[in-house]
């Protein structure tokens, strides 16, 4: 069966098409990546140090249509060839008039390009369609929900609502992420996911989570640890913002950190470690985001009363920042380590599974990976494609959920499995 994954639920546009046969009860399941695109409009929100809903919604709304085209295109030739389709121009119109009441004003963008995209009429062999339902921003959810809620009537085919955390949690389970690319049908590019060792523990890391995760089957879920506040990218991109580096923060702090341990640059102070022996598994790192402010307001005042000029007029300098992006670094890395270590002994996890932007941080990768070799567990880390968001991993989790079909998504997007 094919699968379209869709994934619009923060500031990136995503959709992959995967490939699959076999079954995961009966353990033959296998699967290929035909195609995964992201449009990221990281840039775009960069002016606001961080992401603005509405703006997002609009964004998805005009690229949905026009990465669909590609993707199609794309995948053209790596496609089987049966079921070809095509809708007649009054079945493509009658079902686009259904949802004209509901659309035209809610998501005008969208349904404009919806409109007048030709190349919907032509069904392709696609099975199911997965959606992120949740959790994310509700806007931008809802652009995602509703465009495979029109796809998915106008080709005939169910919709599978599916939880963005579990689809890190599976992301990180491929193998490989690389599209067959032979560009033919040829049976290339199959494979099976690896085999985790339950009970796994999920590391959820990203700009919106901190999750700690026991899992005892794939798509049975207990958070035992998350945030109280901020999540970790959130406080990556709020440093960031502090130290006047642009959005996302977390690859600028490290690129800073990186340069600070090149250069010899020691931290100018001690950060906190947010909630290291607190005797549980919460997280909190507003605090730690409050003392890069006060670290910074210090050495600016340090450097007014030293220069004799007005606090307005300096800037900390760049060893400063290099220095205090590293600390933060080694902070973080600090609270996450010694919180994952207390969860493995507290679950007796057999493997480990970390998801989410921040699992692209270099420092962290190795931090778990050593960590984990110290209890003689297996670590799954996600490639860099699927480390952020992306559709590829919303399809993957639909694989599991292929019995959930289209009602729920229509209706239940307050529906959670996992998570907030
Ligand atoms: O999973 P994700 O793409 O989106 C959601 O939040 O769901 O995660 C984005 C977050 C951002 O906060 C970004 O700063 C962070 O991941 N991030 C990183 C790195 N790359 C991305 N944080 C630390 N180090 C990185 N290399
Ligand atoms: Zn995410």
């Amino acid at each position: 069966m094919i699968i379209l994954g869709i994934e619009t639920s923060c500031d990136e546009t995503a959709l992959a098409l995967i490939e699959t046969k076999g079954d995961h009860a009966l353990g033959t399941f296998e699967c290929r990546i035909i195609s995964s695109l992201i449009h990221s409009q990281a840039e775009l929100h960069s002016a606001y140090g961080g992401v603005f809903p509405m703006l997002a919604k609009r964004e998805h709304g005009k690229n949905l249509v026009p990465l669909l085209k590609k993707l199609i295109e794309e995948s053209k030739e790596a496609l089987p060839t049966t079921s070809k389709k095509e809708l007649s121009d009054t079945e493509f119109s009658a079902t686009l008039n259904s949802f004209k009441d509901e659309f035209s004003s809610k998501d005008p963008d969208l349904f404009a390009a919806i409109q007048s995209a030709e190349f919907l009429k032509n069904i392709p062999p696609v099975g199911t369609i997965a959606v992120t339902e949740g959790p994310g921003l509700e806007p931008t959810l809802w652009v995602g929900i509703n465009f495979a809620r029109i796809l998915g009537t106008l080709w005939n085919i169910p919709v599978v609502p599916i939880n963005h955390m579990e689809g890190h949690v599976v992301a990180s389970l491929l193998k490989s992420d690389t599209p067959h690319t032979d560009g033919k049908n040829s049976g290339t590019g199959w494979q099976t996911l690896s085999d985790l060792p339950l009970p796994s523990l999920a590391f959820l890391i990203s700009g919106g989570h901190t999750e700690l995760v026991k899992i005892e089957k794939v798509g049975s879920y207990e958070i035992i640890g998350e945030t109280r506040d901020d999540a970790v990218g959130e406080a990556f991109d709020k440093a960031a913002r502090i130290l006047g580096l642009s959005y996302p923060g977390g690859p600028q702090i490290s690129r800073l950190s990186a340069q600070a341990k090149e250069e010899g640059i020691v931290s100018p102070l001690k950060l906190p470690r947010p909630m290291i022996g607190s005797d549980d598994l919460q997280f909190s790192f507003s605090g730690l985001k409050t003392a890069v402010l006060y670290a910074v307001r210090d050495e600016m005042k340090r450097i007014a009363l030293e220069t004799q000029k007005d606090e307005s007029e300096v800037r900390v300098s760049d060893t400063f920042k290099k220095g205090l992006a590293y600390e933060f670094e080694m902070a973080v890395a600090d609270t996450l380590i010694s919180k994952l270590k207390d969860a493995i002994e507290l679950t007796s996890a057999q493997s480990v599974i970390v998801g989410g932007g921040v699992s692209a941080n270099k420092i962290l990768r190795d931090r778990f990976q050593e960590l984990t070799q110290s209890y003689g567990i297996p670590l799954f880390l996600p490639s860099t494609h699927t480390a952020g968001d992306n559709a590829l991993m919303i399809a993957l989790a639909g694989t599991f959920h292929v019995d959930d079909f289209t009602p729920r998504a229509l209706k239940a997007h307050g529906t959670k499995r996992l998570g907030k």
